[in-house]
């Protein structure tokens, strides 16, 4: 299944400096070696990123944490021990040599063990951390498969390993754990709970407490189409109001009987979290490639395993 002479090649990119596309369990990521200040500002000026906003360092296993990290607390490898490899980040304090290109100069650093076998077995083969932001241009839509980076990042990322499509579908839930307890940065298919139940204790949820996250400035994950929320229950009045336009709309909903209509056009997504997450960017994407006037999305459940979905919409759609 894993493709060996791939893997060399991706692994020699790196070592040279370049940028290759690596795939993971949420979504694609741009890979550099996290070491070499040169590569990762690449990563900047290929995602237009600002050049103050962190990256996540990929690691193979927790023996290469103290790499990274130091003053490592037991509940963050407790953390570590339960859910990596994973879609899980964990922000600790930064040992002395991590660049400031990947801290965005702060004092912590981001670390994250992706389950995704090509991309445990490409950090395996490479033998150091790989720094790695999703795989689009700033502020839009993460890919989740190989042709999506293509359409994003085109010939400017040297090589793009294809691992198929991103099983979780969106990223991965951020920890801060650099103050001695943990703090939600971003919340993410591991949910709270999740997290709750492995500490046993409770933890501080998302927004109340939030240092530079780069998903939290206003429009984010956000295709070019108008996209917004719409309750379910609003949806009918709104389509009765739909004056006669070129542009068709489309409704994004989980719950609704589609309701036949001309210039309308109905999409049904999964009713379930999981799979909803996994087909959620590749649906925008596909959608964001036809004319539609606007995209409307059914409001998700306020159910805390759809924390991460309605996080991903609210700024998809500000
Ligand atoms: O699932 C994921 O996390 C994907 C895959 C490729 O691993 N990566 C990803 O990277 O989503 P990116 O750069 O698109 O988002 C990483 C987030 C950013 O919002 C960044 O601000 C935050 O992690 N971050 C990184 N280092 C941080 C730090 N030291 N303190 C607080 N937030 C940090
Ligand atoms: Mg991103």
């Amino acid at each position: 299944m894993i493709n060996q002479s791939e893997i060399g090649k991706a692994v020699d990119i790196l070592r040279r400096g370049g940028l290759i596309a690596m795939p993971t369990e949420t979504v694609y990521g741009l890979a550099a070696d996290a070491s070499n200040p040169a590569a990762l500002l690449k990563i900047f000026t290929v995602k237009q990123r600002p050049i103050d906003h962190p990256l996540i360092v990929h690691l193979a296993d927790m023996e290469q944490l103290p790499d990274w990290a130091i003053d490592i607390p037991d509940f963050a490898i407790a953390l570590g021990q339960a859910l990596w490899p994973g879609p899980l980040t964990l922000v600790f304090k930064k040992a002395p040599h991590v660049s400031d290109l990947i801290t965005g100069k702060q004092s912590t650093v981001a670390l994250r063990i992706p389950s995704h076998p090509l991309a445990e077995a490409l950090i395996r083969a490479f033998g150091g951390g790989i720094a790695a932001p999703s795989a689009n241009r700033f502020g839009r839509l993460s890919p989740t498969t190989a042709a999506a980076v293509r359409e994003e990042l085109g010939d400017e990322v040297d090589f793009i390993l294809d691992g198929g499509q991103s099983e979780v579908g969106v990223e991965s839930t951020i920890i801060d754990v650099s103050a001695g307890y943990p703090v939600i940065l971003r919340p993410g298919m591991i949910t709270s709970q999740q997290i709750e139940s492995v500490l046993n204790e409770e933890i501080i949820t998302p927004q109340k407490k939030s240092p530079r996250v780069s998903g939290s400035p206003a429009s984010h994950y956000a295709p070019h189409t108008k996209t917004r929320l719409m309750k379910s229950m609003v949806i009918p009045h709104f389509l009765n109001s739909l004056r006669h336009n070129d542009l068709p709309v489309a409704i994004l909903t989980y719950s609704m009987c589609p309701l036949p209509q001309e210039d309308v056009e109905w999409i049904m997504m999964p009713n379930n979290p999981q799979q909803y997450a996994h087909d959620l960017y590749q649906t925008l994407r596909e959608l964001d490639k036809k004319d539609y006037r606007e995209i409307v999305i059914e409001t998700p459940p306020e159910d805390l395993s759809w924390d991460a979905i309605r996080d991903r919409l609210q700024r998809a759609t500000f």
